[in-house]
């Protein structure tokens, strides 16, 4: 059922909360918190112009990090108000709460257009457990809600559930912002009846992880061409050597599954057919997790089995020129997941080399890309490909699980039209 949106409010002199995902990465730098990554503050600067414009007095909730009811300070949203300020080039108040009678008053005295961003939500513990009492506290602040935090609608949190409830039960609109209206666009209707031929690729660690996704997508797509290490659960399951890769054994059957469902329905699914492997070699060393830190020497690519000495870390050359070949004559792309382990210079071409291919496509052949979030966004923005495709999504669970075809509880949570 279609969503109400911020184009269907009035909101003129009416208090907004307005519920975004603006867990951002930071770290510390001279005893002061930077955030490295402004994406997903960015993202939400439409649905904020678009309130400000219309005279909404926006009141902003987040969350950062995981701070189980503590108030720890490296994850306090202070440094994002200051972000944000910049970006939109207007002032953001602060509160260094997000309840109680002084946020009460600060959101009061919000003139219209104003904006004022509360501290982190997480700072509650009675927010991750949908607190009906805290979710009473949070909807003293707001005339109209609004969800703009894709990334969290796969929450059922005081914020992105339990207020949209005590809004909606006292008469108002609950509606979704534009970014979160274009998540649900992109991730949903657009795959609901995609321009063919359409190829999905999935990448990432487990089988199980994306066995959900796969089996969902083997409905609709034509192709689906498979990476990273869950290519060695199914290798396993053909009863080839995979040596010391990250395999479930557990899941081969599942694996198994996949393939003769997409057989049954005709759907060409490809595994790679060489994989790039080294050697791993224990320092002696442990990290921060106390877990030992290896070395991978002897990086060669391999098109039989991986020898018992060896871990595989990224699809091979031939696999990837494959895979972009196949990928160059698509019309609608889904992508989720990396190819290997991207993060490291010797590992990243087949990575690299798929999400060139997709930037390709979508270029020249005017295809739709479309990129599921998570660690795919970060490997096509790490060869700075990012304004190349069609969409990039900024959830991570929250797209996994959209794609896996779940009702996420933020988006339940929102006016019908
Ligand atoms: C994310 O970063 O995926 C979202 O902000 C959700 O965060 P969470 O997994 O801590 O709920």
């Amino acid at each position: 059922m279609a969503k109400l949106t911020i184009r269907d409010l009035n909101v003129r002199g009416k208090r907004v909360f307005l519920r975004v995902d603006y867990n951002v990465p930071l770290v510390e730098k001279d005893g002061q918190m930077v955030i490295t990554d402004d994406t997903r503050i960015r993202e939400t600067l439409p649905t904020l112009r678009f309130l400000i414009e219309q005279g909404g007095r926006l009141i902003l909730t987040a969350h950062l990090g995981r701070p189980k009811g503590q108030r720890e300070s490296s994850m306090s949203l202070r440094p994002v108000a200051g972000r944000l300020a910049d970006l939109l080039g207007c002032p953001v108040n602060f509160a260094d709460d997000c309840v109680g009678e002084k946020v009460e008053s600060l959101a009061g005295e919000l003139p219209p257009g104003g904006v004022l961003l509360l501290e982190n939500v997480r700072y509650h513990q009675a927010e991750e457990k949908n607190d009906p009492a805290f979710a009473g506290q949070l909807a003293r602040l707001a005339d109209v809600y609004v969800n703009d935090a894709f990334g969290a609608a796969h929450r059922a949190h005081a914020s992105t559930e339990g207020v949209a409830r005590i809004v909606a039960a006292r008469g108002g609109q609950c509606a979704a912002g534009l970014l979160m209206e274009r998540e649900l666009k992109f991730l949903g209707d657009e795959l609901e009846n995609p321009a063919r031929p359409f190829v999905v690729i999935l990448g990432g660690a487990k089988v199980s992880d994306k066995i959900k996704v796969i089996d969902r997508l083997l409905e609709k797509a034509d192709t689906i061409l498979i990476g990273g290490a869950m290519a060695y659960t199914f290798r396993l399951a053909h009863g080839e050597k995979v040596g010391k890769s990250l395999v479930e054994p557990d899941h081969t059957g599942t694996a198994l599954a996949a393939e003769e469902k997409a057989k049954k329905l005709g759907v060409n699914f490809q595994l790679p057919t060489d994989t790039v492997i080294a050697t791993p070699v224990d320092t002696g060393k442990v990290n921060k997790k106390g877990r030992p830190v290896f070395e991978f020497v002897d990086v060669r690519t391999t098109k039989t089995g991986i020898p018992d000495d060896a871990e595989g870390f990224s699809i091979g050359e031939e696999t990837a020129a494959n895979y972009a070949r196949i990928i160059h004559g698509a019309k609608t792309i889904l992508w989720n997941g990396p190819m290997g382990m991207f993060e490291d210079a010797r590992f990243a071409p087949g990575t690299n080399a798929v999400a060139q291919a997709v930037a390709e496509a979508t270029q020249k052949n005017g295809a739709k890309s479309i990129i599921g979030g998570g660690d795919s966004v970060k490997a096509i923005n790490n060869i700075n490909l990012g304004d190349q495709v069609t969409f990039m999504s900024t959830g991570g669970g929250a797209s996994l699980e959209f794609l896996e075809g779940a009702v996420l509880p933020g988006v339940a949570a929102l006016s019908d039209k």
